[in-house]
């Protein structure tokens, strides 16, 4: 039997390529900055996002907060959308462990936050109020079927964010992935931000880590909060190898992850008891809604993890599939195939 593994780009494994970088990597005790793969993979992701210092850790989740306590005290606000990642999934950290205060604004499909309600939502100085730090966008939007946020857009938000003298974070996860979608180049879509994010380990393949960009003195606070987390790693360079490789190798390449999801979404929409709106699939993240009466996006999902093709069931009646570099055409036309057969039985059995 195929197997086809569309739950998320999380489940890529490295390539030939990483492995043999990891295991040849040079390294040292990265706490003391004294790692030359850890050091050179920093530089190389500030260089290509256009800022003047990048922080290798762990995980994307750790880069969101990293940056949000660079960029906030105890008791400020940050504004992000009531979508956002860091808002939904990652704990409340922000508010748990960094005891900053989240404000969000409603996002819309194609993950932007309304310009109006987003000024609106700063606080004006009144003792009664938290102060307005932040505003975190996403980019590309993960619960917004995947959708990048244009440059134009980028600006008017960093306009905002510098007539009110607070601070612009990107949760670029999926940076790159916009950049392709939006044939820009990734430091576009970082130029109006104090600090963006991305991570190594998606669409681009690498095992472990995530990146943050931003000034110097910003890179040296993120750099505190990161030990303060636990994340200060020490020989991370066979780490950090694989992330020079994602880079170099495993962008451009994101293109063919687009072309597949988008295949995949046509597909799905010929589906007799599926649902999908056109134009929420961008990038590499289909979202779709299983409309037959009496069957559940998990009973969907059981049903088809039987004929080896792997989806999430991301709510009640939603069932997301995300494509990355181990999911080939093939791979899509067989999942296809799968998806057509199993709604076509009668009675699916799970
Ligand atoms: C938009 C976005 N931000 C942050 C994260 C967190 O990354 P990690 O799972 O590496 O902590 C994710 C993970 O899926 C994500 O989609």
């Amino acid at each position: 039997m195929q197997h086809v593994e569309l739950r998320s780009d999380t489940m890529t494994r490295p390539t030939p390529a990483m492995r043999k970088a990891m295991a040849e990597a040079e390294v040292g005790d990265d706490v003391f900055g004294e790692d030359p793969t850890v050091n050179r993979l920093e530089a190389m992701a500030a260089e290509r996002l256009g800022k003047e210092a990048a922080l290798f850790v762990p995980s994307g989740t750790m880069a969101n907060l990293v940056s949000q306590m660079a960029h906030c005290g105890r008791g400020d606000e940050m504004i992000l959308g009531h979508l956002a990642h860091s808002f939904y999934y990652e704990q409340g950290g922000s508010a748990a462990v960094a005891a900053i205060h989240p404000r969000t604004v409603p996002n819309q499909a194609d993950g932007t936050l309304p310009l109006d309600e987003l000024e609106a939502a700063i606080r004006g100085d009144n003792i009664h109020f938290p102060r307005t730090r932040l505003i975190a966008l996403e980019n590309t939007h993960n619960l917004c079927g995947g959708a990048p946020l244009e440059p134009a857009y980028l600006k008017a938000v960093g306009d905002i964010a510098r007539r009110h003298k607070i601070k612009l974070h990107i949760d670029g996860a999926r940076l790159f992935n916009a950049a392709v979608a939006l044939r820009v180049p990734a430091r576009q879509l970082a130029f109006e931000a104090d600090s963006v994010s991305f991570c190594l380990s998606k669409g681009l393949a690498a095992p472990v880590g995530s990146i943050v960009c931003g000034s110097r003195e910003f890179i040296q606070t993120a750099r505190r909060a990161r030990k303060v987390l636990g994340g200060g790693m020490r020989q991370a360079g066979v780490l950090a190898a694989a992330g020079i490789v994602a880079l170099n190798e495993m962008v451009d390449r994101l293109a063919e992850d687009h072309a597949n999801a988008h295949r995949l979404a046509e597909g799905l929409a010929g589906i007799s008891g599926l649902k999908l709106d056109s134009g929420r699939y961008k990038t590499n993240i289909v979202y779709f809604d299983v409309v037959k009466p009496g069957l559940s996006a998990a009973e969907l999902v059981a049903a088809l993890q039987k004929e080896g093709v792997r989806m999430l069931a991301a709510g009640p009646r939603t069932i997301r599939a995300v494509t990355h570099y181990e999911v080939t055409e093939k791979d899509i036309d067989y999942a296809l195939e799968a998806t057509g057969s199993v709604m076509r039985q009668e009675k699916i059995s799970i």
